[in-house]
C-alpha cells in the first residue's frame, strides 16, 4: 500500500523539456489514470516513478520516501507493459512463478500464492499452456497475474491493453477495474484512450506538452474543463467550438458569431466581458433539434446512425459543422432544414486566444 507523490518532477532530454514540473498526489488505494496525445510526456513521467529514468529535477516520493536514488527494484512496485514478454518456453504456471522463485520463495508458498492469483484472474485452465497457446487476452491476464502475485505496493501499467482489439479491451477494462477493487493496491495507468481513461479511472490526470493540464474525477472533467484542450480531449465526437464574441443585451451577456445567438446563464452580469473574443463549447448531446429553436439553425448535410443515437452535422455557417447527438428515434432528412437550441447552462466559454475557460 503506497501513497506516490510527484513534486515539481521534470525530465529533461537535452534541451527538450519532456516533462514539466508535475505536482500531483496519488493516494493509497487509488486508480489514477494518466492521459493525454502521443508524446505528452505520460511513459517518461511512469518511468521516473518505476525508476526507469532519472528526474532532471523535483522528487518522486512513495510512501513517504523520496526515491530518485532508489533503484527500480527496491521500490517494491509492480509493472505491466503493452508488450508482454512472457518467456516463451515455459508454462503459464512457471512465468506467473518466475518472479517468486527469483526471491528463493519456497515451492509451498509458490505454489499457494500462484493458485490464488489464478483463482482472482480466473486463468486456472491455462497454468499447463505455454504463452504461443494462448490468445490475446489470455496472454495480458498472465501478464497481470504474473505481476499481481508479487503482491507489490503499487501497479503501474502503461498501454497494456492497447494490443487487443477493441471488444477484448473493453471487456479487459471491467477485469482491471475489479482487480483494482479486490486488490485495494494503488494503480497508475497510462493511456492515450480518452474513453479508457473515463470509464476506470477514480481520477484523470490530463497531460499536454510534459504538463498536467487538469486533474479530477472523470464526470467533473468531462463537464467542467479547464481549457479547451481539455475539453476536446473527452467526448466522441468531440465538443463543438464555434468562435464568436461576448455582448451586453438587456443586462446580462449573450454569445453571438456570424450565425448564432445565444443568451447566457450567469450569475453575475459581467459587462467587462462585453466584446471580448471566445470560443462557445458544447458537447454534442447539449445540442437539441427542436422546432423554432433560438440558438440558431441550418441545413442537415449528413447523418451518422449509431443504433441507440443519431449523430446529425448540421450546417449553420460556421466554418465547420455543428455535430448533434439525438435519440435514433428523431427522424431527419439530408438536406432538410432545421433549427436548434443548446440545453440549459451546457455550454461553456473559452478565451479565443489563451484557451482557458471563462466562467460567468
Ligand atoms: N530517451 C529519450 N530521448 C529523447 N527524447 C525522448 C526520450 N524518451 C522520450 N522522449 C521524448 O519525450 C516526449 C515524451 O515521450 P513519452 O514517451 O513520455 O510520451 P507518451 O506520452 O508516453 O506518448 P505515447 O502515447 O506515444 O506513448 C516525446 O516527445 C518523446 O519523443
Ligand atoms: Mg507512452
Amino acid at each position: 500500500m503506497a501513497k506516490i507523490e510527484l513534486e515539481k518532477l521534470s525530465k529533461d532530454f537535452g534541451r527538450f523539456r519532456a516533462v514539466d514540473g508535475v505536482d500531483l498526489e496519488i493516494q493509497d488505494g487509488e486508480f489514477m489514470v494518466f492521459v493525454g496525445p502521443s508524446g505528452c510526456g505520460k511513459t517518461t513521467t511512469l518511468n521516473m516513478i518505476a525508476g526507469f529514468e532519472r528526474p532532471s529535477a523535483g522528487a518522486v516520493r512513495i510512501g513517504g520516501r523520496v526515491v530518485n536514488d532508489m533503484e527500480p527494484g527496491e521500490r517494491d512496485l509492480g509493472m505491466v507493459f503493452q508488450s508482454l514478454a512472457l518467456f516463451p518456453h515455459m508454462t503459464v504456471f512457471d512465468n506467473i512463478a518466475f518472479g517468486l522463485r527469483v526471491k528463493k520463495t519456497g515451492e509451498g508458498e509458490v505454489r499457494a500464492r500462484v493458485q490464488a492469483v489464478t483463482a482472482t484472474m480466473k486463468i486456472a485452465p491455462l497454468l499447463s499452456k505455454r504463452p504461443g497457446q494462448l490468445s490475446g487476452g489470455e496472454a495480458q491476464r498472465v501478464a497481470l497475474a504474473r505481476t499481481v502475485v508479487n503482491n507489490p505496493s503499487a501497479f503501474l501499467m502503461d498501454e497494456p491493453l492497447s494490443s487487443l482489439d477493441a471488444k477484448l479491451r473493453v471487456e479487459m477494462r471491467t477485469e482491471l477495474k475489479r482487480l483494482h477493487t479486490t486488490l485495494g493496491s494503488t494503480f497508475i495507468y497510462v493511456t492515450h484512450d480518452q474513453a479508457e481513461a473515463m470509464t476506470m479511472a477514480d481520477r484523470i490526470a490530463v497531460m499536454k506538452d510534459g504538463r498536467v493540464q487538469q486533474v479530477g474525477e472523470p464526470l467533473d472533467i468531462y463537464n467542467d474543463p479547464v481549457n479547451m484542450f481539455v475539453a476536446g480531449f473527452f467526448g466522441v465526437p468531440s465538443m463543438n467550438f464555434i468562435h464568436g464574441r461576448l455582448e451586453a443585451r438587456g443586462g446580462s451577456l449573450a454569445f453571438a458569431s456570424a450565425s448564432l445567438l445565444c443568451p447566457l446563464d450567469g450569475k453575475g452580469a459581467r459587462p467587462d466581458l462585453a466584446g471580448r473574443a471566445v470560443n462557445l463549447g458544447v458537447r454534442p448531446e447539449n445540442i437539441r433539434i427542436v422546432e423554432g429553436g433560438d440558438a440558431g439553425s441550418g441545413a442537415v448535410n449528413l447523418i451518422e446512425p449509431l443504433g441507440d443515437e443519431t449523430l446529425v452535422h448540421i450546417e449553420s455557417g460556421g466554418n465547420v459543422p455543428l455535430i448533434t447527438k439525438v435519440e435514433s428515434t428523431h427522424h431527419v432528412r439530408p438536406g432538410e432544414k432545421v433549427s436548434f437550441e443548446f440545453k440549459r447552462g451546457q455550454v461553456v466559454l473559452f478565451d479565443a486566444g489563451t484557451q482557458d475557460r471563462i466562467r460567468l
